[in-house]
């Protein structure tokens, strides 16, 4: 059975997602039910549920305008999200007509953060948890649950591709070779990006096994990566050699939170 998905534009910068096979579809953190209801009808799916990766607005705020056209089951991990009718927690197994989801629980964004895993499919809804070329910002959670939860997503397949909550892509790029690594291709490979988001309209979905390679925040345990960013920075004599991945990580997200 073929399985599509339609990567929706929201509001600035958000993404939301429509799965679905020929005749039924799943809607993954609607913010705005508007262009999604178009796709809709223009493919004429039959909605069979939305699922929620946090409790953020620009995830949720389209639920009620879906829920206004259709009987559906929200699947969330916070009952503090009013719709949900479904309660789901780390581990647990979702299934579908046309697709199954593992969740995972990725505290740090926000403290009932999950992602959505298609084994079968090798396809990860990653939410603010994990971006291209770097991790959404620390809210609700801990470093150290944000450091884990990524260390979780860094053992799905490499092959997996991954589809997250916004388009910050270009400037994640811009960040990683700005700041944290030297590269000497730097102004091509921001060139390519930029060309490529601009002719797509999207850097949607990405490779996790790239992202092993070139993902600052999914590189805190690599002894080589952490050596070439302590030499990069070593007039700021900030970030050493032997800082552990916890110190790592926090050193990073503090420099992309100032950037
Ligand atoms: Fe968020």
């Amino acid at each position: 059975m073929n399985i599509d998905i339609n990567i929706i534009n929201q509001l600035n910068d958000n993404y939301a997602y429509i799965v679905h096979n020929n005749n039924e579809a799943i809607i993954i953190d609607p913010a705005d039910e508007i262009p999604i209801l178009k796709i809709i009808n223009k493919k004429n799916l039959k909605p069979l549920s939305i699922l929620i990766t946090h409790n953020h607005s620009d995830h949720t705020s389209g639920i009620n305008g879906l829920l206004n056209h259709f009987d559906l089951d929200v699947y969330s991990s916070n009952l503090a999200i009013k719709e949900t009718t479904k309660l789901v927690k780390d581990n647990q197994k979702i299934e579908f007509k046309f697709i199954d989801f593992n969740i995972i629980a990725t505290p740090g964004h926000t403290l009932d953060h999950i992602v959505y895993f298609s084994d079968k499919e090798k396809i990860l809804f990653s939410g603010d948890t994990l971006f291209y070329y770097g991790c959404g910002r620390v809210f609700e959670g801990t470093y150290k649950q944000m450091h884990n939860s990524l260390s979780k997503l860094k053992k799905l397949p490499d092959e997996t591709k991954v589809y997250c909550g916004h388009e910050y892509t270009y400037k994640n790029l811009e960040f990683v070779l700005n700041e944290v690594i030297h590269y000497k291709e730097a102004s091509e490979i921001k060139e390519k990006y930029k060309k490529m988001i601009r002719e797509k309209g999207s850097s949607m979905p990405f490779f996790l096994g790239h992202q092993k390679i070139w993902n600052p925040f999914l590189n805190c345990d690599d002894i080589e990566y952490k050596k070439k960013v302590s030499n990069f920075h070593k007039n700021e004599g900030q970030i050493r050699q032997d800082a552990n991945d916890l110190e790592f990580f926090g050193y990073i997200r503090d420099k992309r939170n100032a950037f």
